[in-house]
């Protein structure tokens, strides 16, 4: 298939190209590069020795968007560009609703319009809200907190009443829990710029010293030993669900969680990273952050039975590859 992947450039976005040259795709990537750098690209084709299309464009602009339907004949679209760091989007409401929902919907006209079926959207965990673990896709999803949870809902309503109201239209929305790690070469990874808000990539810049101590945010959650669970996906393992997902989408609205279905918390995961590595990563405990939940994991049932996809690798994995990409920095 010929698919066009926004924000390809991206952490996912990326992993997922090589997934998808590696099983004989072609793709085009199109992204703006707002979080990203453009030695992706050809690090994407060293990795696969395959060549990509690449437009820098801006995927809330129609126009632009309209050229590379125009130009491509398209089997189908995977949507990751967007904007994802859930307090920046508080401080900055319109910035992602806009960046996230005008894609949505340019991509959903675009699609109609030039007769691609195929969808493809990342959405996330988040949607569950504090539902009861483990989350499955049948649950009702719950108000979040924050103008990011709120694009993703948003975006997979949109793209609910596209299916429904366009009977041939194949539409997946994938609700990713939280993916770690990096391609084994070493080449691509996560660089998220500035101060790190996420668990993984904060932990590596303590270990590289950059940081000097990891604040743990809560030890009195009910859970395994306090601290906050979460279902941790190497992001090789993502990037092979959206194969799988995009070759069996049926007609319709398709939503499958990806993730491993085990849960790991926040100390276990520090002293994982420091056993696998052997390198220490002090923390201290400090006060639960605003809007965090005890428990986070997947029903990782339904990806199983009807895509016939798991994840293979393990925590050990996720550690390794982490810390292997960061000391490429
Ligand atoms: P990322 O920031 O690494 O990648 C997103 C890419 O989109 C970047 O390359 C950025 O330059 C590009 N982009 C942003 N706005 C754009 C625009 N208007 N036009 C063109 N390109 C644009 O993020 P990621 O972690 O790879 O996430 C990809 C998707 O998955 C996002 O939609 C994100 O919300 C979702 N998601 C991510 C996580 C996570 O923990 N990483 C979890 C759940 C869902
Ligand atoms: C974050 C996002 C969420 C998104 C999810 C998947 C926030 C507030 N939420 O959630 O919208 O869907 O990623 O990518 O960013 N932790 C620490 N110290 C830190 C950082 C994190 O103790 O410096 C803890 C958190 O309290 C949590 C766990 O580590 O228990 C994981 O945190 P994080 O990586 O931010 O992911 P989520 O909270 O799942």
């Amino acid at each position: 298939m010929n698919i066009l992947v926004t924000g390809g450039a991206g952490y996912i976005g990326s992993h997922t190209s090589i997934s998808l040259l590696n099983a004989g795709h072609s793709i085009i990537i199109a992204d703006n590069l707002s979080n990203s750098k453009i030695e992706t690209i050809s690090r994407i084709e060293e990795i696969t020795n395959k060549s990509v299309i690449f437009y820098q464009i801006d995927v809330t602009d129609e126009d632009s968007v309209e050229r590379v339907f125009n130009t491509h004949q398209l089997d189908g679209v995977i949507h990751f560009s967007g904007l994802k760091a859930v307090g920046e989007s508080v401080e900055k409401p319109l910035e992602y609703y806009h960046n996230n929902i005008v894609s949505t919907i340019v991509l959903s006209n675009m699609c109609l319009k030039y007769g691609v079926r195929k969808l493809v959207f990342s959405s996330s965990a988040t949607v569950y809200g504090q539902n009861v673990v483990p989350f499955a896709e049948y649950m009702e999803l719950l108000p979040t907190t924050n103008p990011y949870g709120a694009t993703k809902i948003i975006s997979e309503r949109i793209l609910t009443d596209v299916a429904n109201a366009n009977s041939d239209l194949a539409i997946s929305l994938l609700r990713y829990f939280n993916p770690v790690g990096a391609h084994e070469s070493c080449l691509i990874g996560e660089e998220p710029n500035g101060v790190p808000n996420n668990l993984m990539p904060y932990i590596t810049k303590v270990a590289r010293g950059e940081l000097s101590v990891l604040k743990v945010f809560g030890n009195d959650y009910d859970t395994v030993d306090g601290t906050g669970v979460r279902d941790y996906i190497h992001v090789m393992d993502l990037a092979e669900g959206h194969l799988a997902a995009l070759e069996k989408l049926d007609n319709g609205v398709n939503i499958y969680n990806l993730g491993t279905g085990k849960g790991t918390s926040v100390l276990e995961m520090i002293k994982k990273f420091e056993e696998i590595n052997r390198i220490p990563v002090p923390y201290e405990i400090v006060d639960r952050r605003v809007g965090d939940i005890a428990l986070c994991y997947a029903d990782a049932s339904k990806a199983r039975r009807e895509l016939g996809w798991e994840t293979k690798r393990t925590i050990e994995e996720m550690v390794r590859d982490t810390w292997d990409f960061a000391k490429t920095l």
